[in-house]
């Protein structure tokens, strides 16, 4: 595998990404992670990712003692991107210093001057427009080391160690802005480390179920909560393969009972726990706290289902299974200085961050390493039906992170349904559902001014969100026609009770979030 050291950068998802469109599996843990753990994945090559630390600030963080040593008797690849080369360059000798100027942004550099082809770069002389992001400058390489690419400035750009397998790039090769940049991650990986490009869905599938079947004994009982959307129906087809009926389900509505038991023959059961759910998240308004209410209102009702469930079958079940996928796990981490990884908590993701200690059950995630479109992949290969893998993403807090401030305040949830239901249903009406990410509604804690009817009015004014993504972690906003959004308009508020205005959301992630909380 290649092996991905975090160490903060806001793109190192992307790199994990690009890799794996490549068809290599690729894996990212945190930068400050142990030899052992580095040293259990077993990878053929290590890159070093970029993050927003200085190497001489005192607490920057490095791989562990030892890891020089561990990549060259092994024969492993290394390639530092950005911090991951100065890194490479201070720990082996070098010097790295605060630069002069900094490089923010597209910058044109020169590769192979005065270095023989055939390392980073095939042929040299030829400039490259790539993405720069950096403060601070290497400026002596190490004993062994060349210069590959100068960018017009003069500043070191790419370095490369040929005879000891060390490489680095002080730009943003997984970026868009850097055009040449994954035809250099693929040179590297593919000729200049041989890497073996056969991963594949089938396999992640199989080797799914060996360790789900590896995990749950013969006698242990597994529950799991079906949202309706892709990622839980996908894990539970998943372990339902793996294990059959030692599976059990809970799901909250009653319309999509019926696919799940024919089409996926899955075992449900349904139960309502929104009174449970709005009684705990009355009057509260922080967005945090919400998120954590909702994880752990969220673990009592699996407790109270797994409880029944021991009355019924005699045992307790052992197993919870989630649909986490690995963008919740990379954006639930904690923040620096908790000694686990480098980059900011964003949100409480429900099923990760959200989740409380003391769960009495043990957690199934097969999702937990593979991101939306590998999971729809993924669903694809097990017969979940197409209209199941298709539907936008549904968050697991529900409509509550869609009601910023207290969600029991006035009729906001019932408001919210019946716009959403609109805007969804003339999205779909309009033939455009599958080329959006994700489409909705947001019901916002304001009331304006209005005439309805020749009469002032004074109600709430929603939102209207709709984005394009590739895997939840970035996305654009969807530009709507016009007509579309004028009928759209003149819809909602002809038809909703309390809605006189309707606002359009044109905010990109970043800096947005795709959900208002
Ligand atoms: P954000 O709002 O973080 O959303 O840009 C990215 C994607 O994740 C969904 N989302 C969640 N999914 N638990 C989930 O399972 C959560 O707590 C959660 N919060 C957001 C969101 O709908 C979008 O598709």
């Amino acid at each position: 595998i290649v092996l991905i050291l975090d160490y903060g950068s806001q793109y190192t998802h992307l790199i994990t990404r690009r890799i794996r469109s490549l068809s290599i599996f690729s894996l990212c843990i945190s930068g400050t992670s142990s030899l052992k753990t580095i040293q259990d994945l077993n990878p053929s090559v290590i890159i070093l990712s970029g993050g927003p630390h200085s190497v001489h600030s005192p607490n920057s963080p490095s791989f562990p003692d030892g890891f020089l040593e561990y990549v060259d008797k092994n024969g492993i690849f290394v390639l530092g991107i950005c911090y991951g080369l100065q890194l490479i360059v201070q720990k082996l000798g070098g010097q790295v210093v605060i630069g002069e100027k900094q490089e923010y942004g597209k910058m044109v550099i020169q590769v192979n001057v005065g270095v023989k082809d055939g390392g980073l770069f095939k042929v040299g002389g030829e400039k490259q427009v790539v993405w720069m992001s950096h403060g601070d400058e290497a400026v002596k390489l190490p004993e062994g080391f060349e210069v590959a690419a100068r960018s017009e400035q003069g500043a070191v750009a790419a370095v490369e160690n040929r005879e000891r397998r060390f490489y680095g790039l002080q730009y943003h090769p997984e970026v868009t802005h850097s055009p040449e940049g994954m035809q250099t991650l693929r040179h590297f990986l593919l000729d200049i480390c041989g890497v073996d490009a056969g991963w594949k869905m089938q396999d992640v599938m199989e080797e799914e179920i060996k360790v789900i079947r590896n995990m749950v004994g013969p006698q242990d009982h597994v529950i799991c909560a079906l949202s309706g959307g892709v990622d839980s129906t996908v894990a539970a087809t998943l372990v339902h393969k793996a294990i059959g009926d030692r599976l059990h389900c809970i799901f909250e509505q009653e319309r999509v009972m019926q696919t799940f038991e024919s089409d996926l023959h899955l075992p449900v059961t349904c139960v309502d726990a929104s009174v449970q759910f709005l009684s705990e998240l009355k009057g509260v308004t922080d967005p945090e706290k919400k998120r954590k209410i909702i994880g752990k209102e969220f673990i009592s009702i699996f407790d109270t289902f797994a409880h029944d469930l021991e009355q019924k079958l005699g045992r307790k079940p052992t197993y919870l299974v989630q649909g986490t996928l690995y963008p919740d796990v990379i954006e639930s981490c904690p923040p620096p200085g908790s000694g686990k990884t480098h980059s900011h908590t964003i949100k409480s993701h429900h099923n990760v961050g959200g989740l409380p200690k003391d769960m009495k059950l043990k957690l199934i995630e097969p999702l937990k390493l593979l991101f939306k479109d590998e999971v729809r992949e993924l669903g694809k290969i097990l017969d979940v039906p197409v209209s199941f893998l298709k539907r936008h993403p549904f968050p697991g807090p529900g409509l509550a992170v869609r009601i910023p401030g207290d969600v029991t305040q006035g009729n906001a949830l019932d408001i919210l349904c019946q716009v959403d239901e609109i805007f969804i249903q003339a999205i779909k009406d309009a033939g455009i559902y599958d080329e959006i990410w994700q489409a909705f509604a947001v019901f916002l804690p304001v009331k304006t001014t209005g005439v309805q009817g020749d009469q002032r009015t004074h109600s709430n004014a929603v939102a209207l969100r709709a984005v394009t993504s590739q895997d939840g972690m970035t996305a654009d906003w969807y530009y709507f026609e016009h007509k579309f959004l004028d009928d759209v308009s003149r819809k909602i508020c002809n038809s909703v009770r309390g809605v006189n205005r309707v606002c359009l959301d044109i905010t990109s992630k970043p800096p947005s979030t795709i959900e208002w909380e």
